[in-house]
């Protein structure tokens, strides 16, 4: 850990010996394959076929094609030397209906994926919900229905079973978060819903599901470690007034404790809680017992961290950091310090891995400006596992350019290009840095 002379004279920042480099995709963002082997569709593909929903009609029929270049795609992945590899499983690919019968070939794909990292000598890391809940569920209300909780803990199931001897890390749901603040209050993600008490009792069901996963999972000969993908945002008072003060610590309810209190705690936050109306459904939802089914031990935590969010004394957000092509991301590597000890602080010394950090970038090639991004945060990170804070391994958003959901293919988030006609791979400049890290590792 302690800081080295390159050859250029700069200071280097050695990481622990082992640390997880990797890099993160998501199934329905690079897969396409969308209607071949048995796949049943997704709310991202009802959604995204939906006119006027997703940037210049774009879907993730074909997306990355990644479904059909595993092989060349795995080979991508050591040739710049990942130890580890952060990808989701389409539910639906599995399930095609959500449940009932296993889709042996969807089942297939993720077992040769598993397979081929581990003869390349990269760990998987595997998220099982990545947003595309099945359209069938959907149709009988999805995650407004709690019985959706248990059909995700059977689904998950189904996967320990199949991949448990291979998978070290597991994390039930990526980010909660924005499938509630997005998917159901701004409605600009799938379902496309706006109603602000029915998100609420969403997130719940989130919870309750990634809950009774991790309860399945104790139950299955499984020898991995599991948890769960938060997005997770410092929040900062824009000035020093008092009124600034208080709607910063507002904001940190809503966009942190909430999720992270009764994952870690096993309890909603007080004054998370006092903002909900008595008569709230959110409150009829919350049943006996569910705290402590949410609230199991987990055995780590995933952080998909973008940025902070500072906020005014009326409690609006205000911009006191460059943003990227991605208008709410508020780039500001500090935060990740700031977040990554407070978690230590407050939760406790959970094992962390950073499960998505990037940005999007203009720059298709040169994309200097992704570099810096990536080692200041490396940076930051640095610092945090100098203070103190167990984190294991890195994962950089994205490998390569994908489908950014309501942006279709306008956002680049990959270090390897993706050119989406001939569907060639070419490594930009952040890709040839990335892998000088790894080999040295440190920056
Ligand atoms: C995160 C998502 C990921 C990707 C990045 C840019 O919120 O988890 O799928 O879209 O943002």
């Amino acid at each position: 850990m302690k800081p080295v002379q390159n050859p250029s004279g700069a200071p280097e920042l050695r990481f622990p010996e082992g640390f997880g480099w990797g890099a993160a995709t998501s199934a329905y963002q690079i897969e396409g394959a969308a209607n071949e082997d048995g796949r049943g569709p997704s709310v991202w593909d009802v959604f995204s076929h939906r006119p006027g929903r997703v940037r210049e009609g774009a879907t993730g029929d074909v997306a990355a094609d990644h479904y059909h270049r595993l092989t060349g795609d795995l080979d991508l992945m050591r040739d710049l030397g990942l130890r580890s590899y952060r990808f989701s499983i389409a539910w639906p690919r599995v399930l095609p209906t959500g449940r009932g019968t296993v889709n042996a070939k969807g089942l297939d794909f993720y077992s040769r994926l598993a397979d081929g990292l581990l003869e390349r000598g990269i760990a998987p890391v595997v998220t099982l919900f990545h947003w595309d809940t099945p359209q069938a569920l959907q149709e009988l209300g999805g995650w407004e229905n709690r019985d959706c909780a248990k059909w995700f803990a059977d689904y998950a199931h189904t996967m320990f079973t199949a991949l448990g001897d291979r998978v070290p890390t597991w994390l039930t749901l990526n980010e909660p978060k924005t499938v509630v603040d997005v998917g159901y209050t701004a409605g600009t993600h799938a379902p496309g819903k706006q109603d602000r008490q029915l998100a609420n009792v969403v997130g719940h069901h989130l919870l309750l599901g990634h809950g009774l996963a991790v309860q399945a999972f104790r139950g299955t000969a499984g020898k991995g470690r599991i948890g769960a993908a938060l997005s997770l945002s410092p929040t900062y008072p824009a000035d020093d007034s008092a009124a600034a003060r208080l709607q910063a610590t507002r904001a940190d309810a809503e966009e942190n404790r909430r999720w992270l209190d009764p994952l870690l705690l096993g309890r909603y936050p007080a004054d998370w809680l006092a903002t909900q109306p008595a008569d709230a459904p959110l409150r009829a939802a919350i049943k006996d017992g569910d705290a402590a089914v949410i609230g199991a031990r987990n055995d780590l935590l995933g952080v998909n961290y973008y940025g902070t969010t500072h906020v005014t004394g009326t409690g609006s957000r205000v911009m006191l950091h460059p943003t990227s092509q991605a208008t709410w991301q508020e780039i500001d590597p500090n935060g990740l310090f700031d977040l990554l000890t407070r978690i230590k602080r407050d939760y406790g010394d959970l094992p962390l891995t950073i499960t998505e950090n990037g940005m999007a970038t203009t720059n298709p090639m040169q994309d200097q400006d992704r570099v810096t991004f990536l080692r200041d945060h490396l940076a930051a990170a640095h610092r945090a596992i100098q203070a103190g804070v167990r984190l294991e391994s890195y994962h950089l958003w994205s490998l390569m350019d994908n489908f950014e959901w309501a942006e279709g293919y306008t956002q680049r988030w990959g270090i390897v290009h993706v050119d989406f006609a001939t569907q060639k791979r070419t490594h930009k400049a952040s890709a040839d840095w990335y892998r000088t890290v790894i080999a040295r590792n440190g920056v």
